[in-house]
């Protein structure tokens, strides 16, 4: 049995091909297929506007550059990774950490209590973790009642649904990001995507992707123009040729993760293993996360990754609080009181999900499990 990761990318013979095509074409960096990966994109996701670039903590970066000010307060996860609420403090504003709730999501509910509290709370960056969109209808009612920008981080969600709601498609936020790395559901070796359906958000983060600047048909031939402090985040056309090719099958990749979760959920019936949340259809399943009470059992956390490894079954662990990583806690905080984070923290691991995980290896997972846990 060859080593089982927790996640994989599916690269096939056509994937390949666009890639050469691309590699022997006239564009290498920005040409054709940037545009029609973000058209294909936003066409998806049924969002308007849509900005490929370089990397999904790219496209936090260039989000947070157009949604907040400096010294803004932000509420927003501990449970995801670095890059969400790294993003907040990019551009000197000020991430406030919320509890979780059952689904691993921000306790939309507690951000309410927070912004009753203080008034001044500008937005809200929420994680669809694990592929699980937050409440749409908690976010629209937060979004108009107080007034604030939301951003939906849906690195991990890129395909789920909530009521008929796509990810991506910024019905109740401002802005939603995207990472294609090689273990999210779709890949461009490293890229990103934001989406959104403001024209002036749009236009903003166009030019903020290509170092602020602007060009104006109307003025000299060779005029450009600075004028805000940008980067070069860009993404080449041969990422977005791969990533066209991806997206297009996109659909197959996600009905083969449900048929994995519903797998997982069925096996772990009645075990110590309980699913973070049971197949519903709406989540796409980036993570499969479970949560194991190891109080009630004779076997440690630590044991059952080192065990699981010496089985070549790569568990991984989705997250630890960002508010307790030592750069966090120079900055004050670590402190929160996030109970669910707390509990959720000693119980969660993620099992093996991708869309090339065979019936016999997921089989092998499961059994090898659940023998180390039954010690
Ligand atoms: C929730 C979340 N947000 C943002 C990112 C950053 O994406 P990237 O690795 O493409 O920069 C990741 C990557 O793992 C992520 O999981």
């Amino acid at each position: 049995m060859n080593f089982i990761p927790y996640g994989k990318q599916l690269i096939e013979q056509d994937d390949i091909d666009v890639v050469v095509e691309t590699l022997k074409s006239d564009y290498l960096t920005t040409g054709p297929k940037v545009k029609e990966f973000e058209d294909a994109l936003s066409e998806y996701c049924g969002a308007k506007y849509c900005v490929a670039v370089a990397n999904g903590t790219a496209a936090l970066h260039l989000a947070s550059l157009v949604l907040l000010n400096k010294g803004d307060k932000v509420l927003t996860t501990p449970n995801s990774f670095l890059a969400t609420s790294n993003s907040i403090l990019y551009v000197g504003a000020k991430p406030i950490f919320i509890d979780i709730a059952e689904d691993g999501n921000i306790d939309l509910d507690l951000c309410e209590e927070a912004l009753k509290q203080d008034s001044s709370i500008k937005a809200i960056y929420g994680v669809a973790f694990s592929g699980n969109m937050l409440k749409q209808e908690k976010l629209k009612y937060l979004r108009e009642t107080y007034n604030i920008k939301i951003l939906e981080d849906s690195a991990h969600a890129i395909g789920a649904e909530y009521n008929g709601i796509k990810s991506g498609s910024c019905t109740n936020s401002d802005i939603s990001i995207f990472s294609f790395h090689p273990v999210k559901h779709l890949t461009t070796a490293e890229g990103g995507a934001i989406t959104t359906n403001s024209k002036t958000v749009y236009e903003k983060l166009l030019a903020l992707r290509g170092h602020g600047m602007y060009k104006d048909s109307s003025m000299e031939p060779w005029f450009y123009e600075m004028r805000d402090l940008g980067f070069n985040y860009r993404i080449t056309d041969i990422q977005c040729a791969l990533g066209i090719s991806q997206l297009s099958k996109l659909d197959s990749f996600i009905k083969r993760r449900f048929n994995i979760a519903k797998r997982y959920d069925e096996a772990f019936k009645e075990t110590p293993v309980k699913p973070l949340y049971t197949f519903d259809g709406k989540s796409s399943y980036h993570l499969y996360v479970v949560l194991v009470d190891f109080s009630k059992l004779n076997i440690t956390k630590v044991d059952l990754f080192n065990k699981l490894r010496e089985k070549k079954i790569g568990i991984q662990l989705h997250y630890i609080p960002i508010n307790k990583q030592p750069y966090y806690k120079e900055l004050g905080y670590g402190a929160e009181n996030t109970p669910n984070m707390d509990k959720y923290y000693q119980e969660c691991f993620s099992l093996p999900m991708y869309p090339l995980l065979s019936d016999e290896e997921q089989e092998y997972v499961i059994q090898t499990t659940l023998e180390i846990l039954n010690g």
